[in-house]
């Protein structure tokens, strides 16, 4: 894989001629991209500032294996909240192995034992948009900060704020540009891809988590239950804080 170093003294800032207006020129023509046009575009456009976010769910692991199959080096990163499911954890181990990567683990500043002592015991049963904030909004500026272009697996159809995802956009709450190149993909697109091309996903998946984020607040979904229905269950609360509405 690249090192996260390659590059970094002579900088191709190519995100500098994509601000809003750039942007919305090519979004059009991007619409009509496929995902492997799309990925394959943004990690040589970007290179070596861009890097695919994951959490290692179905759509993330497709895009992984759609970037293998693009180009050789690409880069991975995660929040790692340390409250991860260890089959989360085991499945990091298992991408690292097959497509030879080392993924970028960013965590909070505060270690769980921090947190507990500053903001009280099990904050995400009392504050879950705080304890989102504090290990995955933070970690994930600070990752975003140093990268022109981030990889998404976001999808329209997941919850209605994703609705009017862009497959390329300007990500002004982060400022840089975004990639969603499973925008206009369904579950069952995504599903299929898994099984034609034997990708490795989480085996919670197969135990009805559609969805997976922290041990703390994910949960199975009931028969006839939407796909997000298990995140922060019980909360008004249906997205961390990564994706700006
Ligand atoms: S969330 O906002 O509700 O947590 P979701 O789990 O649907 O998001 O994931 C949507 C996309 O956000 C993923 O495809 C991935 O690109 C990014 N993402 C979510 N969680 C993480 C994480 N822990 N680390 C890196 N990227 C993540």
């Amino acid at each position: 894989m690249g090192s996260i170093s390659d590059g970094v003294a002579a900088r191709p800032r190519a995100a500098e001629s994509y601000t809003v207006d750039g942007i919305a020129q090519r979004q059009a023509e991007a619409e009509r991209w496929s995902a492997e046009e799309l990925v394959r575009w943004g990690l040589d456009e970007f290179h070596p500032e861009v890097a695919i976010a994951s959490s290692f769910g179905a759509e993330d692991v497709v895009l992984i294996d759609v970037a293998a199959r693009a180009q050789k080096h690409f880069r991975v990163f995660t929040l790692d909240t340390d409250f991860l499911f260890d089959e989360t954890y085991a499945l990091m181990g298992q991408i690292e192995q097959r497509y030879g990567i080392e993924i970028e683990r960013c965590r909070s500043a505060l270690t769980p034992e921090e947190q507990a002592r500053q903001h009280g015991e099990a904050l995400w049963g009392r504050e879950p948009d705080r304890c989102c904030s504090l290990r995955k909004v933070e970690p994930l500026t600070k990752k975003l900060a140093g990268l022109d272009a981030w990889i998404t697996g976001i999808r329209r159809d997941q919850a209605p704020a994703r609705a009017n995802a862009r497959k390329l956009e300007w990500d002004a709450k982060f400022g840089l540009v975004k990639l969603n190149p499973l925008a206009d993909w369904t579950s069952d697109q995504v599903w299929d891809y898994i099984r034609a091309h034997g990708v490795s996903y989480n085996p919670l998946h197969d135990r009805n988590y559609p969805s997976i984020g922290c041990t703390h607040c994910t949960r199975p979904v009931l028969p006839g239950e939407d796909p997000r229905a298990g995140r922060w269950s019980g909360f008004q609360k249906t997205e961390c804080g990564l994706h700006a509405k």
